[in-house]
């Protein structure tokens, strides 16, 4: 363990207290810090050290990770610390934009910055289970990446400070977008009388099956060419014309199918008909 380092945890809400407990159990001298006193007496009980301003946690740690409600707020902290962080590293996880995250880098006295998305509950921190994600220089977070593995698997995704953010936000827009297609099955096959779980072994094969053709469509987006090999976008259309109908019958919300529908026959009035599913990636590229 790398233990010339030291490191200082700013915020200690159900996340915060999870990093800074992680910190605290692998041996890395740790110091904390919250805006309302009070939240650190597990911590101190397992050697952590508590003080009562930003600055001073900030000037214990070479390593000082800040981890707070948003955006605003690490905002407002760094101003207070000033020129503080000077030889420090910060490590921002908390939530925010790429582009919050890229002007955390441009502010006055932050020169060693990485910014990360933590991808997990408080629970899983410090566990197999929890990945966080790194942007920023590679060099920064090569020299620390020992601390930042205390917290779970760390990945470093490059040096643009918006990657950590864009990596998430894609992650979940995938999440959702599975999870929305679950319950809207799951309710569908209800209406039926059949169960959430009778529908699981199923769910799992058909999200394997579309996991498979990720890398063709992604090679074909990269290209920038998509041919109608296996299925088209106009038969798509008449498929989900069907599931809307299908919805429609057995009384259950149509929403879901119908704006899967309206996007695919709008990418078929672009022109776009005869063209394979992936071609629909400029409607997605545009505002
Ligand atoms: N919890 C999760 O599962 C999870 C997962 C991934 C990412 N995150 C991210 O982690 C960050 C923290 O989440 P959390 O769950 O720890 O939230 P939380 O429990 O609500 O804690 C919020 C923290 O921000 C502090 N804070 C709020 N306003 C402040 C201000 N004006 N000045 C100074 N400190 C202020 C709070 O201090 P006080 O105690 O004084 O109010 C507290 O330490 C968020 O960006 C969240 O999106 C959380």
């Amino acid at each position: 363990m790398g233990v010339e380092k030291s490191v200082a945890v700013v915020g200690l809400g159900l996340m915060g207290q999870a990093l800074a407990g992680a910190f605290v159990r692998v041996g890395y001298p740790t110091t904390v810090w919250n805006r309302t006193p009070g939240k650190a007496g597990r911590l101190v009980a397992d050697g952590a050290a508590v003080v009562d301003s930003v600055e001073e946690a900030v000037a214990a740690g070479s390593v000082v990770v800040v981890c707070v409600a948003d955006h605003g707020v690490v905002r407002g902290l760094l101003r207070t610390v000033g020129g503080g962080l000077e030889g420090k590293v910060l490590v921002n996880l908390t939530s925010a934009t790429s582009v919050q995250m890229r002007e955390i880098g441009g502010l006055e006295g932050v020169d060693s910055y990485l910014a990360g998305a933590i991808m997990g509950m408080p629970q899983g921190i410090g566990t197999t289970e929890s990945l966080v994600l790194y942007s920023g220089p590679r060099s920064v977070f090569e020299a620390h990446e020992e601390v930042l593995r205390v917290l779970g698997e760390a990945v470093y995704l490059g040096a643009d400070h918006g990657l950590s953010s864009l990596y998430a936000g894609a992650g979940v827009s995938l999440m959702w977008s599975v999870l929305n297609g679950f319950l809207h099955g799951a309710a569908l096959l209800g209406a039926a009388g059949v169960e959430a779980s009778a529908f699981v072994p199923f769910a799992r094969q058909n999200i394997a099956t579309a996991s498979g053709w990720l890398a063709g469509y992604a090679g074909q987006i990269d290209e920038g060419a998509y041919p109608g090999a296996d299925a088209t976008i106009d038969s798509h259309v008449a498929a989900m014309g069907s599931l809307v109908q299908e919805s429609e019958a057995n009384g259950v919300n149509a929403e879901l199918p119908k704006f899967i529908r309206e996007l695919a026959e709008r990418a078929a009035a672009d022109g776009r008909g005869r063209d394979g599913y992936a071609a629909m990636i400029d409607l997605f590229r545009t505002p």
